[in-house]
């Protein structure tokens, strides 16, 4: 499926290499999400989903924010007395930033650049790996503006980030750097802003170097065990494991083990074995 050309507040571009650049396009809205917005992420992802040319999705934000959560005028004021269109964009909102974004067999990466408040927390959170700017300024803003952190927010943060943490910054609104997000849990890797571009293309290279199957096994399975009890995640690894072996056609498995028991040529320990067409 294509993507428009002429979305307005996404940018898409799939560079040579295979990274799929998507970027919040709002920076004189500091990327607050509108209606729009959902609606052109939706379609996005889906198109991106199904595009043997994006490897790594990055998902960042135009100028100087990721994203100011939701658009406090047009997803909320303005739909407040319209419960169908309220419905159409908050669960167009759910449905990129949950059910799409949570189940991709892509790798993402949220590369974050500056100011990232309240709804936009759970797109993060959907994120496979986050590397932020030091300075990038984080907040659960909602208690400033009387509302609780909804739309499915505070189980994101309660999820992902030590509870008391949870619970203090959500209830101070207080804000807080990249450096404390990593600390939290938040974020994998906090990076000075200059660097925050090459170390996102390093990690994409290196997830890229990777069996595009396995990944996608791997982080389906590290997802999905979170909320199974042990003898379920056993069961479930187990057949995930075997049901792998079927679906990589490049047989990376037997590869690698040829390639280090046999020939000798690497140490799995410490690189990726090569794929397919280097071999
Ligand atoms: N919704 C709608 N418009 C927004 C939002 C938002 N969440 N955030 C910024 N904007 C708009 C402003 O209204 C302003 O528009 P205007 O130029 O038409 O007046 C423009 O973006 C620039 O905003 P400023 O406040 O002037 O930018 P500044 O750089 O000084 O501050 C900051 C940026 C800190 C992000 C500030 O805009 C802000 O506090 N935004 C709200 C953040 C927030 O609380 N988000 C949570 C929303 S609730 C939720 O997501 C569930």
């Amino acid at each position: 499926m294509p993507i428009r050309d002429d979305l307005t507040c996404v940018k898409v571009e799939i560079d040579d290499e295979g990274i799929a650049w998507v970027t919040f396009n709002r920076p004189e809205k500091r990327n607050a999400m509108n209606p729009t917005l959902h609606y052109e992420m939706e379609e996005v992802l889906m198109a991106l989903e199904t595009d043997p040319a994006a490897k790594v999705i990055v998902i960042t934000g135009a100028g100087n924010s990721w994203s100011a959560g939701m658009d406090l005028r047009e997803y909320f004021r303005e739909t407040d007395n319209n419960p169908e269109a309220q419905f159409t964009s908050f669960t167009a909102n759910k449905h990129w930033s949950w059910d799409i974004l949570h189940n991709s067999r892509k790798p993402s990466i949220a590369m974050v650049n500056g100011y990232l408040f309240g709804g936009a927390f759970v797109a993060l959170a959907n994120c496979d790996i986050v590397v932020t700017a030091e300075d990038a300024v984080y907040g659960l803003s909602e208690i400033n503006w009387g509302i609780i952190p909804g739309g499915i927010v505070s189980k994101v943060i309660v999820d992902k980030m030590p509870f008391r943490n949870a619970m203090f910054y959500s209830m101070t609104g207080r804000t807080f750097d990249g450096r404390k997000a990593v600390e939290m849990n938040l974020a994998d890797i906090a990076v000075p802003a200059d660097k925050l571009r090459e170390e996102t293309v390093a990690l994409a290279r290196e997830l890229m170097e990777k069996s595009p199957v396995a990944l996608a096994f791997t982080k389906q399975a590290i997802r999905n065990v979170v909320n199974m009890d042990v003898p379920q995640a056993y069961e479930y690894l187990m057949t995930k494991i075997q049901a792998l072996q079927f679906m990589d056609k490049e047989k990376t498995r037997n590869r690698g083990m040829e390639e280090f028991l046999d020939k000798k040529t690497y140490r799995p320990g410490l690189e990726a074995v090569s794929k397919e067409e280097d071999s």
